[in-house]
């Protein structure tokens, strides 16, 4: 099996009249890790909402296709069920519902009725994923994200990451806050997941992220378009020299989206 392919072409995205995508293009297929990096505020975090279904970002043209599938006209859980999973750069905190409730309703979700994941193999599969990422066992029965640092909510993140198993993967900033020993377990969890089936997106700010998963394709994204793609080189580049040689080369004086 070759896994899924998931296909940005074009894409515009408007957040309450203002547009902040300008016509991205990016395709990543099974098996591909690809970094998306760039300086703050150019659109990274908004192409992983528009891609999710976030009712705020509306699509003004292009396309998004999931194995050829329309992905614009799937709800929310549609996409979900189709495989497509986002790991927030600031996951909601919701009282009242427990971590591991919620992630078995999510596992669950992604199921055919009457075909529902048993207590025990959950139990058996969340303790698993939980020991690999170094999580302790109580942060199960809290509420999902509440009162949780900011290194355990992204570690929560690849925990419903590495149980929900998705065909595509999404990781926005998900090395922000993390101590150098939570990064290289966290990063030990996705890498976990390499195989040729799965596919992952990560946006990033540093190196530091791609040293321990090394991508396949490096994206950098200015004024809401994906202005350079290159391999792992790229990223080393803009360590050392940061964002100047590529504005130089495009002509960009200002990298952010301007909101007219
Ligand atoms: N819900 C929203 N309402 C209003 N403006 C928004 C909203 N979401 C994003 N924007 C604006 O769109 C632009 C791009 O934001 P986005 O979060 O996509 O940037 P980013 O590339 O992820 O930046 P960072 O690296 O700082 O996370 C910013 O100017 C931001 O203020
Ligand atoms: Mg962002």
């Amino acid at each position: 099996m070759a896994g899924s392919t998931l296909e940005i072409k074009d894409l515009h995205v408007s957040i309450e009249g203002g547009e902040i995508l300008k016509g991205v293009n990016l395709t990543i297929k099974g098996g591909e890790f690809h970094a998306v990096m760039g300086p703050n505020g150019t659109g990274k975090s908004t192409l992983a909402s528009a891609i999710m279904g976030h009712p705020k970002y509306e699509v003004t043209k292009g396309s998004i296709l999931l194995d050829g599938e329309d992905v614009l006209e799937m709800e929310v859980d549609e996409r979900a069920k189709a495989g497509l999973f986002l790991a927030m750069q600031y996951p909601s905190e919701i009282s009242g519902v427990t971590n591991s409730d919620f992630l078995r309703s999510s596992i669950n979700a992604q199921r055919e009725e009457g075909d529902e994941i048993s207590l025990m193999k959950f139990i058996k599969e969340m303790d698993k994923s939980m020991d690999e990422l170094e999580m302790d066992k109580n942060m199960a029965q809290r509420y999902l994200n509440e009162g949780f640092s900011g290194g355990e909510k992204k570690r929560n993140e690849i925990l419903q990451l590495m149980m929900l198993k998705p065909a595509i993967g999404i990781l926005d900033e998900i090395d922000s806050g993390l101590d150098i020993d939570a990064l290289k377990v966290v990063a030990k969890g996705i890498n976990s997941l390499r195989n040729e089936t799965f596919g992952c997106l990560m946006i990033t700010h540093y190196q530091r992220l791609l040293d321990y998963i090394t991508p396949d394709y490096v994206h950098v994204m200015m004024k809401g378009r994906v202005v350079k793609s290159g391999g792992p080189e790229l990223a080393q580049r803009l360590e050392a020299e940061g964002y100047d040689w590529i504005k130089k080369e495009l002509g960009i004086e200002d990298a952010t989206v301007e909101n007219a």
